[in-house]
Formats: C-alpha cells, sequence, structure tokens
C-alpha cells in the first residue's frame, strides 16, 4: 500500500501565501467582521425553520437536544479554534486532514465538505422560500404559487426563491470580500435583533404547563430531536475558511469561532424555550415558518410575525452567503493542491476574488436548490459535516504528535480528553442518522474514491512533487510518511 502523502502545517500556509501580502486575496476582515460572519454562517434555516421539526421529535426536551447539539459543536469548536490559528489557510478542514492525516483523507474531506456546504446551501435556500412566502402574504396577504416556491419533492416544479437567492449571493461573492463582510455583518446584527426580540414576546407569553409532559417521546425523541438540531449549528467552521483574508488570523479566528458557538448556544436555547413556552411542543412541531406561528399566536396580529418573516429571509439569505463563500475558498486551496480543476483557484486581480469558481459553485448549487425537498437533503448534510469534524478531531491529536512545535496561538484545553469527546459526541448523532443515511453517506464516499483515484490523485501537485519545487525553503518538510 503506497505511503500516505501529507503535507506539513508550514508548507500549506507557505504555498498558500497567508503570511505575506499579495497573494491575490485581500486581508481585510477583522474580530468583528469574523464573528458577524460566523453568525451569518450559522444562524438560519435550522432555528427558523428546523426548530418546528426538533420539536416535533423531542417535545419541550427541545431544549436538553439543543444543548447535547452545542456541546457536540463546542468540542469540535476547541480543534477548529487550535487549527485554525496554527494553519491559517483557506482550506479549513480539508487543509486540516491534508496535514494531520493525508492527501487520501484531505481528499474525502473536502468531498464531505461539498455535502457540509453544498447541500447545506441547498437545504437552506429551500428554507428561505418558506419564510418568502410568509413574508409575502404578511405583506400583500398573497401567497407565491407553490408550483414555483418548491421542487418536485415538495409538491411543487421548481424553487424560485431558492435559485434567485443563490443567485443574490453569487453576484455579491463576486463584486468583493469587503463588500461580501459588510453585507453579512449588518444582516447578522439583524437577525440576532430578532430573535432577541421573538424570545422577548415568548417570555411574556410563557406558562409552565406548557412545559409538560416535557419529553413525550423519551429518549429517543431527545436522541433525534438533537440530530436534527444539529444542523442549526453547522457552519461555524466556515470561519476558518477566512484564513487568508482575516487581518489577523491567527489570533482572530480561534477568538470568532469560540465567541460564536457561545453566543449561538445561548440564543438557540432561549429561542427553544421561548417558542415552547409560549405555545408548547404542540403549538410549535411541524409548522412552516414556526418562529411567525408563534409571535402571530401570541400578539394576535399578522405585523409581529412578518417581522419574524423579514428577519429569516435576512438571516437565511446569509447563511447562503457565508456558505457559499466558504465553499469556494475551500475549492480554491483544494485546486491550488492539485486536486480539483485549476479554474477553482484563478483570482481575479480587479475583485481580488475567484470570480470563475464562485459561479460555478452557484450554478451547481442553484440545481439541488431549485428541485430538492429540505428534508431529503438534511441528513445528509448533517452526516458529511459530522464526519468532517471527527476528522478535524484526529487531526489534532495527529498533529500534536507529528509537530509538537507547531505555533499554536490557541491550544484545546483538557487534551486529549476534548478532542476524544468531541469523536464520541460526533459518533454518537452519525449513528442517529439512521441506516438509510449511513448508506447514502457510504456510496456517496465511494463516489468520492473513485475521483480521487481518476482525478486527484494523478493530479496532485504533492504527487508531482511540484511543491518541492515551488517553495524551495520548506521543501525540507513535505513528508511521504508511512
Ligand atoms: N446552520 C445553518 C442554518 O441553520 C446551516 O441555516
Amino acid at each position: 500500500m503506497p505511503a500516505p502523502r501529507i503535507k506539513s502545517p508550514a508548507l500549506l500556509v507557505a504555498e498558500s501565501g497567508a503570511d505575506r501580502e499579495g497573494h491575490g486575496l485581500r486581508r481585510t476582515l477583522g474580530r468583528f467582521q469574523l464573528v458577524c460572519f460566523g453568525i451569518g454562517a450559522i444562524v438560519g434555516t435550522g432555528i427558523f425553520v428546523g426548530l418546528s421539526d426538533s420539536v416535533a421529535q423531542a417535545g419541550p426536551a427541545v431544549v436538553v437536544s439543543f444543548v447535547l447539539a452545542a456541546v457536540t459543536c463546542v468540542f469540535t469548536a476547541f480543534a477548529f479554534a487550535e487549527l485554525g490559528g496554527a494553519i491559517p489557510v483557506s482550506g479549513s478542514s480539508y487543509s486540516f486532514a491534508y496535514a494531520g492525516l493525508g492527501e487520501t483523507t484531505a481528499f474525502l474531506v473536502g468531498w464531505c465538505l461539498l455535502l457540509e456546504y453544498g447541500v447545506s446551501v441547498s437545504a437552506v435556500a429551500v428554507g428561505w422560500s418558506q419564510y418568502v412566502d410568509e413574508l409575502l402574504h404578511s405583506l400583500t396577504g398573497l401567497n407565491l404559487p407553490h408550483a414555483l416556491a418548491a421542487g418536485p419533492g415538495d409538491g411543487g416544479v421548481v424553487n424560485l426563491p431558492a435559485v434567485i437567492v443563490i443567485a443574490l449571493a453569487s453576484v455579491l461573492l463576486v463584486r468583493g470580500v469587503r463588500e461580501s463582510a459588510r453585507a453579512t455583518a449588518a444582516m447578522a446584527v439583524l437577525k440576532i435583533a430578532v430573535l432577541v426580540a421573538f424570545c422577548a414576546i415568548g417570555f411574556v407569553a410563557f406558562q409552565d404547563g406548557n412545559l409538560s409532559p416535557f419529553s413525550p417521546a423519551g429518549l429517543g425523541g431527545i436522541g433525534a430531536g438533537t440530530t436534527a438540531a444539529f444542523f442549526s449549528y453547522i457552519g461555524f467552521d466556515a470561519i476558518t475558511t477566512a484564513g487568508e483574508e482575516a487581518r489577523d488570523p491567527r489570533r482572530d479566528i480561534p477568538f470568532a469561532i469560540l465567541v460564536c458557538i457561545g453566543v449561538v448556544t445561548l440564543l438557540y436555547c432561549a429561542v427553544a424555550l421561548a417558542a415552547i413556552g409560549a405555545l408548547g411542543g404542540d403549538g410549535v412541531g411541524d409548522r412552516p415558518a414556526a418562529l411567525s406561528h408563534v409571535v402571530n399566536e401570541v400578539t394576535g396580529s399578522a405585523v409581529g410575525g412578518g417581522v419574524i418573516a423579514f428577519g429569516a429571509v435576512v438571516a437565511i439569505a446569509s447563511v447562503v452567503l457565508a456558505v457559499m463563500y466558504g465553499q469556494t475558498r475551500i475549492l480554491m486551496s483544494m485546486s491550488r493542491d492539485g486536486l480539483v480543476p485549476r479554474v477553482f483557484e484563478k483570482v481575479s486581480p480587479r475583485t481580488a476574488t475567484p470570480v470563475a469558481g464562485t459561479l460555478i459553485v452557484g450554478v451547481v448549487f442553484a440545481v439541488p436548490a431549485a428541485f430538492a425537498s429540505l428534508d431529503s437533503v438534511v441528513n445528509l448534510c448533517t452526516i458529511g459535516t459530522l464526519a468532517t469534524m471527527v476528522t478535524v478531531n484526529i487531526a489534532v491529536i495527529a498533529l500534536r504528535r507529528r509537530e509538537p512545535d507547531l505555533a499554536r496561538t490557541f491550544r484545546v484545553p483538557l487534551y486529549p480528553a476534548t478532542p476524544l469527546l468531541g469523536i464520541g459526541f460526533c459518533l454518537y448523532l452519525i449513528y442517529e442518522t439512521g441506516p438509510a443515511t449511513w448508506f447514502q453517506f457510504a456510496v456517496f464516499l465511494a463516489a468520492g474514491l473513485l475521483l480521487y483515484a481518476g482525478y486527484g490523485r494523478r493530479n496532485s501537485r504533492l504527487g508531482r512533487g511540484g511543491d518541492q519545487g515551488l517553495t524551495p525553503g520548506d521543501a525540507g518538510r513535505v513528508r511521504q510518511e508511512a
């Protein structure tokens, strides 16, 4: 069996040019923008749409589900913070896997990231339609024609709003990262404000009785609710894809990840408690545009629900923007390494963005968004994300052993218990996704392996020895390790 191809963190950073100016991308993102970018990538469909699914599974114990999903993410967020600070390149978990576990695993992680980023963009865009419809209804009393607002899986023909939000995000991303960051910051502030307002309204109508029976479906319900709630935390890792555009990535990326995960956890638990406390499990479970419904019921008017719908439209659009940004940056790293075609690494000198890569990603993501139903893609996205999270936790352990002297601006606390617990929680949630999703995921991974064997392995820059020539100072660090 051939030895795994491993790239050292120093070489990854040297190749990206991330430690010098003038590498194509521009360093414009400060701490505040990174936190907003994280909130932008995380808070969207999961809480505005998915909450009703988690409640349908777990009942009022959904609050426990949100805490369990948060705990899973917190352990792994530590791992991302350590590696994001130590290897500040655009590739995120793909690059961490390259350094920690080798090229084949890295390619598969990049492939899984297509599920996390690609499928989540489609899922999120589909969720966007629901709230666009709700907003239109509260403004005009009209609804979008169902045939044009849902894919065939949901009884429609094509989901046009989902395609439109992806097109808008593509245009903004092409224009420049500063413009995208400004838009993301404004959207992040607005969505937090809307969710805080929601909590205030929900808590005013809070009744203890709505919390019982607390766990109608028992532990099984809480487990299923946790898997559903997990979707709403996906995206915190996207912060690490800004490693080459952050002003001080080594310090600010770990900071932004940990702040985001803390803020989001508090917010989600409060929203879940407020919603259930106001209307009880039956009032929230399995409802489209559930948060608007809660506010309409509590206030007895459609105005509040309209405001929530507006917040959701903005929030979900910002997830599409941030996640598409992440996907283009990961493909850029993979392209630089020769594992995907070179078109993805071309940066326009005018806008300092990967224009062609962004447009390709937009077109490819628009297809499932137009035709898929939310439910059919969420589980696949969840399992793909969990698999990359397991890999990143393993990469932390591998790199602590292989590169003990690597400059780390943040270190996972209570090592190695934290990454091991991260792996354990992720495996538990993978188990909860169920056999049908495991099977789909296995087929997806097998397709990824074929692609790697047919294209990536042959064109890999490391495999061709191109890396040694490009960065002579680091040549000695390129290793083909057993
Ligand atoms: N966490 C993201 C959302 O909920 C994917 O929309």
